[in-house]
């Protein structure tokens, strides 16, 4: 049920029982979720974040879908239990593609996820030529193919399942970039010509890691393509769900790394630049099946 907080004023639509300066948990699997976390502060500047970063498990793309569940519902219970979120933005296709329904039955918190932006790609090609960018696991999952064939059955569909792009991203924001030709070669699959003389025209981030890239992506794309990045959609959902609330901004954000191996200088110089005002080890070693 939904109350009109500022009914006067038209102000504020919040839904009953959340705080007014609640705390949203945005998680990903490294630094990805942090594309996610920008467009959801620049919605809701006031709420209180916390940026978790499950880096001992980095990265998801290669863990089988067993492994991933059982490590994410680990991880989440002890998250959940240290921070008390008011909500859970899981900013990682990888895990919001296979865990969301495992983590609704196990948590009250509610969950906003990310998933591939296939909708809005197959709303906005001329070309009728689609890539979806992302990792072996989001490319694999049976949640990605039904939302291709729900809402891109019109459209040719180029799927590129990346195994080195989230590293670069994290390589990128530690100071340590890969070079020109490297980044490249990993995203030319995107680029598709068809022999009646049509090209891809979109190419959606269905990883959160990519957009950390784009300038570099836009600059070495063979040919100009609209590049699709889903974290302003999920802002406007957690929106949808906690309400506007004030416009201030009121806390900076505390990262919580569960290796924290990868902390260097330049990375914790990017994370200041991203508004992380603290950062934590909270340390949850990987144990594989
Ligand atoms: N950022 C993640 C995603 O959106 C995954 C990267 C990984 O850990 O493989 O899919």
């Amino acid at each position: 049920m939904w109350i009109d907080l500022m009914a006067g004023a038209g102000l504020s639509l919040a839904p009953v029982g959340v705080a007014p300066e609640p705390t949203i948990l945005v998680f990903d699997s490294g630094l990805g979720g942090l594309t996610v976390l920008d467009a959801v502060r620049r919605a809701r500047p006031d709420a209180r974040y916390v940026y978790a970063a499950d880096d001992a498990a980095f990265p998801y793309g290669r863990l089988s879908e067993a492994d991933l569940v059982a490590r994410v519902l680990d991880v989440m219970g002890q998250l959940i239990a240290a921070h008390r979120p008011d909500l859970v933005v899981i900013a990682c296709n990888t895990a919001s593609t296979l865990v969301l329904p495992a983590l609704r039955q196990r948590f009250t918190t509610p969950f906003v996820g990310v998933v591939p932006p296939i909708k809005p790609a197959a709303a906005t090609t001329r070309s009728g030529l689609i890539t979806l960018l992302a990792t072996p696991g989001t490319v694999a999952r049976s949640y990605t193919r039904d939302l291709i064939a729900t809402y891109a059955s019109a459209c040719a569909v180029t799927l590129v399942g990346s195994r080195n792009l989230a590293a670069f991203a994290e390589a990128e924001m530690a100071g340590t970039p890969v070079d020109d030709a490297t980044l490249l070669a990993e995203i030319a699959p995107c680029f598709v010509s068809a022999e009646d003389g049509r090209r891809t025209d979109v190419v959606c981030l269905a990883c959160t890691h990519y957009p950390l890239l784009l300038p570099r992506l836009r600059a070495l794309a063979p040919w100009p393509v609209t590049w699709i990045d889903p974290a302003p959609a999920i802002a406007r959902r957690v929106v949808q769900l906690l309400g506007q609330g004030s416009r201030a901004e009121t806390h900076g954000v505390l990262a919580a790394f569960t290796a924290g191996t990868s902390l260097t200088a330049p990375l914790r110089d990017s994370l200041t630049l991203r508004g992380v005002n603290e950062v934590t080890v909270e340390s949850i070693p990987l144990r594989m099946q």
